[in-house]
């Protein structure tokens, strides 16, 4: 019998399809056995900074639920799992003492995953600093991002002989501007001059990351996950032309550029403080990768704004399908990165370590969820990047859904869903969607065309 001619590129048996979630998001138990306060935790406890002021004091309880919860993954088939570590349940002060029951709850993760043949894939830092540090100054001040050095340090000690895929930072810039800029993240904070010192600890930290992570893990595969809006101009006027270039530079190249190339674009540079960048940091900030991260949810539409921050504003999308977030629905930005990344950094293996979608998700009475629109954007998105991965030589290694399960969206608290198993958060009974059921068959198809 002929094989069937694939109507849709395939991955191969070897593409990593897996899921994302975030320690903040998922774990809960926010002060349990020796956890120290992080800035998320300050954050959400303070009043007004939260929807209805919920917090990720219990969130999805997963601290307590993950082997219900792995063994939901290894029911649906996933070939890895992303997941963040919170510093401050291994390192309460930041760094110095280990809390050792934190470090052994992760160690148990790890061993869970493997025990079901999940890769793991570790990222170190997805925005929940210690309030300790938060107190000495936080990514204002560098010596934040030595701590974070010492934290990789006792981690990879820990876990580097089982976890080969490390992420150092998840979307710094989203950590700088949300945190720092916009204050609609932890630690709250409104002074975009604040952008440019956060950014290079940020990046810094990263940079000294990686000799503990080289020294400690044999085969390591290390890099960030960036977060990557593909930026065009809201119209062609020159100088929305000009203000699409600077948020590019902004959101993208001050992160790109600086890792993987060793210079900041020269817009930002210029506005650094003359003494922020010392003899060599730009050389530990490009220290050697192996991978990529791929964040994406979007493209923006820049348009010129001479009083605004950046010098830019973001323009509304055209009308189209959007997500319960609001966003527009947009998978051509996914390709548009797989290409970029692919041609610009042919030495680098990619992976699509976030993306997802919120739709407004109801439990019926027998316990299902009907999604079709986020098997839809599924679908969309994932015949993109493979139809990126098909017409370029792109190393794209694999594929993380945002996210695993319903979880605590930040400032949105839980009301967004954009997981593929639902969490039911007044029993923490979990339910595997539509959409899980449909990834489950993505993965042994290869091709979302073919199921
Ligand atoms: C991000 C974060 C995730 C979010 C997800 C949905 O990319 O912002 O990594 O923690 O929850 O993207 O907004």
């Amino acid at each position: 019998m002929t094989q069937a001619t694939p109507r849709e590129p395939r991955a191969g048996r070897a593409f990593l399809w897996g899921t994302a979630t975030a320690a903040y998001q998922i774990e809960g138990a926010y002060n349990a056995d020796g956890k120290g306060p992080s800035i998320w935790d300050t954050f959400t406890h303070t009043p007004g900074k939260t929807e209805r002021g919920e917090t990720g004091d219990v969130a999805c309880d997963h601290y307590h639920r993950w082997e219900h919860d792995l063994d939901l993954m290894a029911e649906m088939g996933l070939r890895a799992y992303r997941f963040s570590l919170a510093w401050a349940r291994i390192l309460p002060q930041g760094r110095g003492a280990v809390n050792a029951a934190g470090l052994d709850f992760y160690d148990h993760l790890v061993d869970g995953l493997l025990a079901r043949n999940i890769v793991p894939f570790v990222t170190l830092y997805h925005w929940d600093l210690p309030q300790v540090l938060q107190d000495k100054g936080g990514w204002v001040n560098r010596d934040t991002a030595s701590s974070f050095q010492d934290y990789a340090d006792v981690v990879t000690r820990r876990l580097g002989d089982r976890v080969k895929n490390w992420i150092t930072l998840n979307e710094p810039f989203i950590a700088a501007d949300h945190g720092h800029v916009s204050g609609e993240h932890a630690p709250g904070l409104h002074d975009y001059k604040l952008y440019f010192p956060v950014t290079h600890h940020l990046l810094l930290a990263h940079g000294l990351a990686l000799q503990p992570i080289r020294e400690n893990v044999s085969g390591a595969q290390v890099g960030i996950a960036f977060s990557l809006a593909e930026i065009q101009p809201a119209t062609d006027r020159d100088e929305d032309i000009e203000a699409a270039t600077r948020c590019e530079a902004y959101m993208n190249g001050a992160y790109l550029e600086s890792t993987l190339r060793g210079r900041y674009p020269a817009l930002i540079t210029e506005q650094m403080p003359g003494d922020l960048i010392q003899s060599g940091d730009m050389a530990t900030i490009s220290g050697k990768t192996d991978l990529i991260g791929i964040n994406y949810y979007m493209r923006l539409l820049a348009q010129a704004a001479p009083t605004a921050y950046g010098g830019f504003t973001i323009a509304p999308w055209p009308p189209g399908p959007r997500t319960e977030m609001g966003w527009e629905q947009y998978p051509a930005g996914l390709a548009y990165w797989v290409q970029r990344l692919a041609t610009d950094f042919p030495d680098h293996d990619l992976y699509i370590t976030e993306n997802g979608a919120a739709f407004p998700d109801t439990l019926d009475d027998a316990h299902q969820v009907h999604d079709p629109q986020r098997v839809n954007y599924l679908r969309e998105h994932t015949r993109a990047a493979l139809t990126a991965l098909a017409t370029t030589d792109a190393r794209l290694k694999g594929y993380f859904v945002w996210s695993f399960m319903d979880n605590f969206e930040w400032a949105y608290g839980v009301r967004p869903r954009f997981g593929l198993v639902y969490t039911d958060y007044a029993t923490q009974a979990r339910y595997i969607k539509e959409s899980g059921r449909w990834y489950a068959r993505l993965i042994e198809a290869g091709a979302p065309d073919d199921i």
